[in-house]
């Protein structure tokens, strides 16, 4: 699979991993109950396609600090072409409350 693939190394105490996919692929991030998945790390100034699913409840995808904000649905892809255009260590937070564990499901996006 393209995540094992591309997995450099696993951050957090649950492993999650780290994958640095190639410029202009396709890249998954899932959410689900109460993680994203994987951890990407990107390139600066290449382009992504993302795309963002939910495998059980509404989720929200806000990337800080650039303020991106998706809802993050079952059943439906939502495909974000991204051009990151700064290095450094971004914030991924769940912005729509998803249960008890919501205020957990936080991850990072790395670009370098
Ligand atoms: Cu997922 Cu809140």
């Amino acid at each position: 699979a393209m995540v094992d693939k591309y997995t450099v190394r696993t951050e957090t105490d649950q492993n999650i991993p780290v994958v640095a996919p190639p410029a202009g692929s396709d890249v998954s991030l899932i959410a689900r109950l109460w993680s994203w998945w994987p951890i990407l790390e990107l390139e600066k100034g290449k382009t992504y396609r993302l795309n963002l699913t939910s495998m059980d409840y509404k989720h929200g995808f806000s990337l800080q600090p650039e303020n991106i904000n998706i809802q993050v649905i079952t059943g439906y892809q939502h495909v974000v072409t991204v051009t990151p255009n700064r290095s450094g260590t971004y914030a991924i937070v769940c912005n729509e409350f998803c249960g008890i564990g919501h205020h957990t499901m936080v991850s990072r996006l790395y670009v370098k």
